[in-house]
């Protein structure tokens, strides 16, 4: 009866050692599979130009090797920021940038393993839309699109530098407004700073129009405000044709030009008159009584 017993509990010992020895060996394979798993390779990265849109979300791409396909082993370290990892494959991962994102190097990690190699994102300025392809001096044109920073950008329209001046640019950088400069004529192109190559926009300038006229007694000059006045421009003061010299642009209010008429108006007032706007041959006639 004792022997019975003994020999029981030899063979329950056993019987444990050995699972013992089987969940060891299990062990050593894991370690051996994670010598073999080669480390990530970041190749590339970029913003995808799909679902790139005014607002929301903006995807990121990387290009590389050894991401396996189990998004919950992989991270993706932007600058210092963890981001959230939307899908990954062996060679491609596709995550989320966070808001108001700066250049930075994007490194991934696959079962905790760094990639060997890492690559930098560069955030520039993506023009996305413009709200409006007419041009109008003196009105604002809005720039939609992503990472616009609160800098100073110079925005030229038909290659004049700081064409269009800077009114505002947003706080999560999805548009800027500027002021459009005087200007006529069509085909003009758009370019930011020097970073964005918009060339494939262009505008057209309405045609001249005057909205309104003062005399200024003091100075004997009449104060002409409206838009698209560009340069070189014409005006014709109909009382008796008389041609006058035009002071534009007047620099910090881009839609008034100064005339100086030959004659002293104000011997004349109250009086009846027409005047004749021209700009690249596009006229505009405005009558009023001062
Ligand atoms: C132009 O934009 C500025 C800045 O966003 C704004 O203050 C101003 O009211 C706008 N003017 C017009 C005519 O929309
Ligand atoms: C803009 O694009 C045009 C046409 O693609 C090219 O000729 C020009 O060099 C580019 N300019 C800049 C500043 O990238
Ligand atoms: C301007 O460029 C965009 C993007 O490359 C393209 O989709 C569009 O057709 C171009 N427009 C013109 C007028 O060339
Ligand atoms: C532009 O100048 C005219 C004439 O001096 C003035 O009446 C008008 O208010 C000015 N407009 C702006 C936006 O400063």
């Amino acid at each position: 009866m004792n022997k019975l017993y003994y020999l029981l509990v030899f063979l329950i010992i056993l019987n444990f050692s050995y699972a013992i020895k089987i969940k060891k060996r299990i062990g050593i394979d894991n370690n051996i599979n994670n010598i073999i798993i080669q480390p990530p390779i970041v190749r590339d990265v970029f913003i995808s130009s799909e679902n790139l849109k005014k607002s929301g979300d903006v995807t990121a791409v990387i290009l590389g090797e050894n991401f396996g396909i189990h998004k919950d082993k992989v991270e993706v370290v932007f600058g210092n920021t963890k981001v959230k990892i939307l899908s990954v494959l062996p060679y491609l991962i596709k995550f989320q940038l966070p808001t108001n994102p700066v250049s930075s190097k994007v490194n991934v990690y696959v079962n905790g393993i760094k990639s060997t190699q890492h690559s930098r994102l560069e955030i520039v300025p993506i023009i996305l839309d413009l709200s409006t392809d007419t041009l109008t001096s003196g009105g604002n044109l809005t720039i939609f699109g992503r990472f616009f920073k609160p800098e100073e950008y110079i925005i030229k329209i038909d290659n004049v530098k700081n064409g269009c001046i800077l009114l505002e640019v947003s706080k999560n950088g999805d548009y800027i407004v500027c002021e459009v400069p005087p200007g006529t004529g069509g085909n003009k192109p758009l370019q930011i700073d020097n970073t964005l190559n918009f060339s494939n926009r262009t505008f057209s300038y309405a045609p001249p129009a005057i909205t309104d006229i003062k005399y200024n007694h003091k100075y004997n000059n009449l104060i002409l405000t409206g838009q698209s006045f560009g340069e070189p421009c014409k005006i014709i003061l109909n009382l008796n044709r008389q041609e006058m010299e035009c002071l534009y642009p007047v620099y910090d209010n881009i839609s008034t030009i100064i005339c100086l008429p030959e004659e002293d108006l104000s011997l004349l007032t109250p009086f009846s008159f027409s005047i004749e706007i021209s700009v690249d041959n596009v006229k505009s006639l405005y009558y009023d009584q001062l």
